[in-house]
């Protein structure tokens, strides 16, 4: 869902809806309990965990059932479901978010060991920087003017240097932030390591570096410095105290893969799923993997322009950054009539505003893979869905490309029925204003129930 949820945790929804038993459903409140876990790590358009937790009441799931979000993102339904003792897979191409859930869903960690190393961590990296010259005093780190002649700041490779947004993290805190991972590296210890990573990603982009998301990912003013032992201790403090909370749920199996959704038989068993419920992309020019960048690069996910190629293309085509000559999806939505009418739509009127560059002409290129990619998704999801399994879709109508709406709910309902699910409802959720058009946006879930092999 497109709620404004960018980076920052989880946020308000102002909404309430009225289910079929007559059940008030309120998003307006933000729980204490939601940012447990969820926060150690968001990222673009995280949907609500007060979300999850509606489907997964409303579709019966118990800790019997196994849900899937095949789009999982940074993994707010898994770590829904494993906080609600419900088994769970997810799937997520983008490594950095797949990792991210990896994490959040693993709680068998000793919370005091894990403490007690990242504050040993810490303090091989703060001895290195006073050497340096360039120690944090008091959670703040003294300034440059007393860096010692010759410390040369450490710095990235060129080629991850260009992967990177420019100056989205300065010369000093990049510094800081490369110490500390040698310090993690030096005392790598496999127990702790993935969640000391993670609390450094979510660091870095919040607090170190120069990044911001309102909603799109852009640089501010440059920091010239930024305390980063310091910042990450926090991110380990709020971790360890989540973990102590919830060590003793830990046995609820929850898994992610890295994998291409278009291909969910790849990683799932046929016949094993009871429930989806997830938040796949949408034609709408938001690059994942340019929001997730820094961390990416930092984190050593991406380390080449190949790595990010082939990141880019393992990702449903919703932006034309990732668009190759290659693609087919296209062609599974060649017969769609109301798709390629607005393919058209889209090109008449590049046309007619005389837009030539090389991205404007894939336009509508881009929104017929974008749903042929769903077709493939849904189309290979029946065989691991179990006859009578649930599915809620959020999404939202879109008008990104040269303001030609989009219905993306309609559509994709129209797609899974020419697939056999049966269509259970189309719910409306609150409407975002389009920054272009300023029509109003629908935000709706499309929830299908797959009915077994008959009708296919
Ligand atoms: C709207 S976000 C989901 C956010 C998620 N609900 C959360 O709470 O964090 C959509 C996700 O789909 C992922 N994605 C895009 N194409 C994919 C594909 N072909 N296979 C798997 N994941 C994909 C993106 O990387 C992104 O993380």
């Amino acid at each position: 869902m497109n709620v404004n949820l960018e980076r920052s945790g989880p946020q308000p929804v102002v909404q309430t809806q009225v289910d079929e038993s007559g059940e008030v459903f309120t998003h307006t409140k933000v729980q204490p309990e939601d940012h447990v876990v969820h926060d150690w790590y968001q990222f673009v358009l995280s949907f609500p965990p007060l979300l999850v937790r509606h489907y997964l009441k409303k579709f019966n799931m118990n800790p019997g059932k196994t849900v899937l979000d095949p789009f999982c993102g940074t993994g707010t339904t898994l770590v829904e479901c494993k906080k609600l003792g419900i088994p769970s897979i997810g799937i997520e191409a983008n490594p950095i978010a797949c990792f991210a859930t990896r994490t959040k869903i693993n709680w068998n960690v000793d919370p005091r060991g894990f403490q007690r190393h990242a504050l040993a961590v810490a303090e091989a990296a703060r001895r290195k920087l006073e050497a340096q010259g360039l120690g944090e005093i008091d959670h703040l780190p003294l300034f440059a003017t007393r860096r010692k002649a010759a410390t040369k700041l450490f710095t990235l490779s060129s080629e991850c240097s260009k992967l990177i947004l420019k100056n989205s993290i300065s010369p000093l805190p990049l510094h800081r932030t490369l110490v500390l991972l040698d310090a993690l590296n030096t005392f790598n210890d496999p127990r702790f390591s993935a969640h000391e990573r993670l609390a450094l990603a979510k660091a870095v982009v919040f607090s170190i570096s120069n990044l911001h998301f309102g909603p799109e990912v852009g640089v501010a003013s440059p920091k010239r410095d930024a305390p980063v032992i310091a910042a990450w201790l926090e991110e380990i403090e709020g971790m360890t105290n989540d973990l102590i909370q919830l060590r003793c749920k830990n046995r609820v199996p929850a898994v992610a893969y890295e994998a291409d959704a278009r291909y969910p038989l790849s990683v799932l068993q046929p016949n094993s799923i009871d429930a989806v419920i997830t938040s796949p992309p949408y034609p709408n020019e938001k690059d994942y993997t340019r929001t997730t960048r820094l961390e990416s690069v930092l984190l050593g996910f991406i380390k080449s322009k190949t790595d990010l190629r082939s990141l880019k293309q393992s990702l449903i085509r919703s932006n034309t950054r990732n668009v190759y000559k290659n693609d087919q999806d296209d062609s599974l939505v060649a017969e769609h009539a109301e798709i390629q009418d607005i393919a058209k739509k889209i090109e008449a009127r590049r046309i007619a505003l005389g837009k030539t560059s090389g991205f404007e002409r894939l336009y509508a290129r881009v929104t017929k893979l974008y749903f042929g990619g769903m077709v493939r998704h849904l189309s290979e999801l029946r065989t691991a869905l179990r006859p009578g399994a649930h599915l809620a879709y959020v999404v939202g109508d879109q008008a990104s490309y040269l303001r030609v709406m989009i219905r993306i709910g309609n559509l994709l309902a129209d797609i899974a029925k020419s697939l056999g699910y049966e269509l259970v409802d189309i719910e409306l959720f609150p409407t975002r204003l389009a920054t272009a058009t300023k029509e109003r946006l629908r935000e709706e879930v499309i929830v299908l129930r797959w009915p077994g092999a008959k009708n296919y």
